[in-house]
């Protein structure tokens, strides 16, 4: 695996790999890999001839600087992770090789930027359409992955896909969970022991609550399972809406869409957590 850490140089081997008729996946990340960025990259090595892994903390998409200066920073491990995941190439930059000068682009990302994470983390994905944009025109990938646990944020690339004109396909990737449930996450390893035996009582509360879809309405569901939720020690939900699967907008009946989806916002001590479950 080639480390790259100028934009110029990663600029010149995609032109290069593009002349030859490669096809390119791309696995954005912010580095501290886990399994779920793993199989993000296996999928992307299966469908593509060349893999490209960016391990690049945003300053720009971090509405919290307390968040940004705890951001886990593993750059030894995720190097050793990519080259057993068979990443080619893995751009790992500065600050200011990515931003010589602020970036000041605001995209208009409408309604799908609008509910949840939007509001609770103003400019949050403004700052993630501008760095994966960056990254979609440096490398200039055929498909790109991201995971479905920022399931919002899924939609929001794909309406920054769409008003910049990226010729990109964007694979979305189910969740990877540990084996008692949890969502692996890399803020996973800020919980402390106590918090970590009782975080997996999220997908938990979750998972039961598809169950009973026919039976509450929307909103009665809604309630039981914050209630449920902030019932554990250490829990606090930021919020919990069940949404259209493509337009983020929070449904009023189960017939609303044929896939609803649940999201979820934790703070789990002081560690947010975020999940979601399909409401098939
Ligand atoms: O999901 C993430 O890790 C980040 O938001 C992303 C897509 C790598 C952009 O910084």
């Amino acid at each position: 695996m080639k480390v790259i850490r100028s934009v110029k140089e990663l600029t010149e081997t995609m032109v290069q790999l593009r002349n030859e008729n490669k096809s390119i996946g791309l696995v954005p990340t912010m580095g501290a890999l886990h399994a779920g960025h793993l199989s993000l990259m296996e999928r992307a090595r299966k469908e593509n001839d060349v893999v490209v892994a960016s391990v690049f903390v945003n300053p720009t998409q971090f509405n919290n600087p307390t968040d940004l200066a705890t951001y886990p920073r593993t750059e030894e491990a995720d190097c050793r992770l990519m080259t057993d995941a068979g990443v080619d190439y893995a751009f790992i930059p500065s600050v200011e090789e990515v931003y010589p000068e602020p970036d000041t682009r605001v995209f208009d990302l409408g309604e799908v930027a609008a509910v949840m994470e939007g509001p609770m983390r103003p400019g949050h994905f403004n700052g993630v359409a501008q760095i994966v944009s960056k990254l979609f025109a440096m490398v200039t990938p055929t498909r790109a992955y991201f995971g479905e646990k920022d399931f919002q944020q899924i939609a929001v690339i794909r309406r920054m896909v769409q008003l910049e004109n990226f010729e990109i396909e964007i694979v979305d990737c189910p969740i990877k969970r540990h084996d008692d449930g949890l969502a692996m996450s890399s803020r996973n390893v800020r919980l402390t022991p106590d918090q970590r035996k009782v975080a997996p009582a999220i997908h938990r509360i979750l998972a039961e609550s598809t169950g009973l879809k026919h039976t509450l309405a929307v909103e009665e569901l809604k309630r039981k399972v914050i209630a449920e939720i902030d019932a554990q020690p250490f829990m606090k939900t930021e919020y919990f809406e069940i949404v259209h699967p493509l337009t983020m907008q929070p449904v009023a009946s189960w017939s609303d869409t044929d896939i609803p989806v649940g999201c979820i916002t934790v703070y789990c001590g002081d560690v947010r957590l975020i999940d979601n479950i399909k409401y098939a």
